[in-house]
């Protein structure tokens, strides 16, 4: 087998594996920002994508999809349950956003986590050519960087956290707080989304070990036990020759394909379809969007609560407004998320019994993934955007809205708490758990003039056509290439 010189190792494959009623297989782009912002850069990269497959004990050996060599990696039913779930979406995930959801912790779901680690970073091992770069992604793998460079102290290795990283006082409630860094720090470059996720762990990499940091240069002691653990960690130590390994931790907020995404919203065909859809939902003077997994860290239920308490003041009226909400379904085996669409559907149910009339439907809510065209199409249709997230580490459907609006109309309300917040700085920013301040900015927003909505959505504009997704993978990319180059020594 062959080797290669950039390997990105993700959870999840950028394609699903999809076996239908008949047997057929057949392979389906995967859920969730990640892959929707990584496709681009590894079509051009000609490298090798290691990842899971999505469903348990498929032994699939590697193979070509476009120019990109994909290495699945399996999973048991047990590692779905306690590494993917489990630690993944149940510990993890609610702990790093801020124990919206409080976080269940099992030993056994860390146990599982640490030996599916392990088998991701052997993977990327054995198929990381000599002196090649590896990037590690995402929460689900935070043990890789370490794994992997004692496995192979020669690589670069790379890590992103999609995620939000949560205030110390909140982490530390994690009992493999130290593992976690321990794993982190095995990296050359830890990239996050803000400069608040950044700062969050370098003050826990001070606190849990007392590691001086320098800006966002972080100095781990060679003989710390992340490196005393590679025996043989010489390739390390001695070409370096220094008491130090420097660790850069820093914000390189993630974007999406920007000018495709616009390429997209202006074909003539799309274009068509957004008309259509409005015609279809009774051509409402306004068009109000939601397009979230269904997630508790989406703030679905605030929106909701906002909206209903505006129709029921008779601030809006379903003659006028109709709120779309696409919810894809996500992680359902999980408690937390069952819950959650159980939540969810019964307050779309009363507000559409209490407010609908004959002909007037409150909420389109919608359990399902789109494709990208028809999402497009519903991007340009709606007049107001709303991503309402109690934390969220980005949020690429703000920056796809904004991407769609060649047009240079519509209004985005946006919340403080997700990461594109930082860079969307025209949109209408609320805070969603003050419900009162997001309705004023919802009635802000649909009775905004259109000269307001042009102004807005070209500095908005302005910022995702330049900070693309390409700018992202580059700058991050760079910085490892420099920390590679840089003599680690810090006197
Ligand atoms: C978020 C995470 C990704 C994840 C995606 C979909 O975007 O940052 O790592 O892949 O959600 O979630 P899933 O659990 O279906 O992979």
């Amino acid at each position: 087998a062959s080797t290669f010189d950039f390997i990105v190792v993700s959870n999840r494959l950028p394609v699903d594996r999809v076996v239908d009623a008949d047997g057929a297989e057949s392979w389906r782009t995967s859920p969730g920002g990640l892959v929707t912002a990584l496709e681009p850069v590894m079509r051009g990269a000609d490298g090798a994508w290691i990842g899971w497959a999505g469903s348990a004990d498929l032994e699939i050996e590697p193979f070509d999809n476009d120019d990109m060599w994909i290495i699945p990696v399996p999973l048991s039913e047990d590692e779905i349950a306690r590494y993917y779930e489990g630690f993944s979406n149940d510990t993890i995930w609610p702990l790093y956003h801020d124990v919206i959801a409080p976080p269940s912790y099992h030993r056994e779901w860390w146990d599982s986590y640490v030996a599916v680690n392990r088998r991701f970073a052997e993977a990327a091992a054995a198929a990381a050519s000599d002196g090649g770069t590896v990037w590690v992604q995402d929460y689900q793998l935070q043990l890789v960087p370490k794994m992997l460079r004692e496995l192979r102290p020669d690589l670069t290795i790379g890590f992103f956290n999609h995620i939000p990283f949560p205030a110390y006082g909140i982490y530390s409630q994690l009992p493999w707080r130290r593992q976690i860094i321990e794993g982190l720090l095995g990296a050359d470059v830890i990239g996050f989304q803000r400069v608040a996720d950044a700062g969050n762990f370098s003050r826990a990499v001070r606190r849990l070990f007392g590691y001086e940091t320098k800006g966002a240069a972080i100095q781990v002691p060679l003989d710390a036990a992340l490196v005393s653990v590679t025996t043989d960690a010489a390739p390390v130590a001695s070409k370096r020759g220094a008491p130090y390994r420097t660790v850069i931790a820093r914000h390189f907020p993630i974007s999406i394909d920007s000018k495709g995404y616009q390429a997209l919203a202006q074909r003539p065909d799309i274009i068509a379809r957004a008309k259509q859809i409005r015609e279809e939902l009774g051509n409402p003077e306004t068009i109000m969007l939601g397009v979230d997994r269904l997630d508790y860290t989406k703030g679905i239920g605030h929106r909701l609560k906002a909206f209903g308490e505006l129709l029921a003041q008779g601030k809006l009226a379903v003659e006028d407004v109709t709120l779309v909400q696409v919810a894809s379904p996500s992680r359902e085996r999980v408690e937390t998320y069952r819950q959650l669409r159980d939540d969810i559907e019964q307050t779309v149910g009363r507000i559409n019994g209490d407010f609908g009339t004959i002909g007037h439907t409150a909420i389109q809510y919608l359990h399902h993934g789109y494709p990208r065209e028809e999402m497009a199409a519903l991007y340009l249709a709606a007049d107001v955007m709303l991503v309402t997230a109690l934390r969220d580490g980005m949020n690429l459907v703000a920056k796809e809205y904004v991407a769609a609006r060649y047009d240079n109309d519509g209004v985005l309300v946006l919340s403080e708490f997700a990461g594109a917040s930082d860079e969307l700085k025209q949109a209408l920013k609320i805070n969603p758990h003050d419900i009162e301040g997001m309705k004023s900015a919802i009635l802000q927003a649909v009775h905004m003039t259109k000269a307001e909505r042009g102004r807005r959505m070209r500095a908005l504009r302005k910022r995702v056509m330049e900070y693309d997704v390409a700018r992202w993978s580059a700058s991050f990319l760079d910085e490892l290439q420099r920390v590679r180059d840089q003599s680690p020594t810090i006197e």
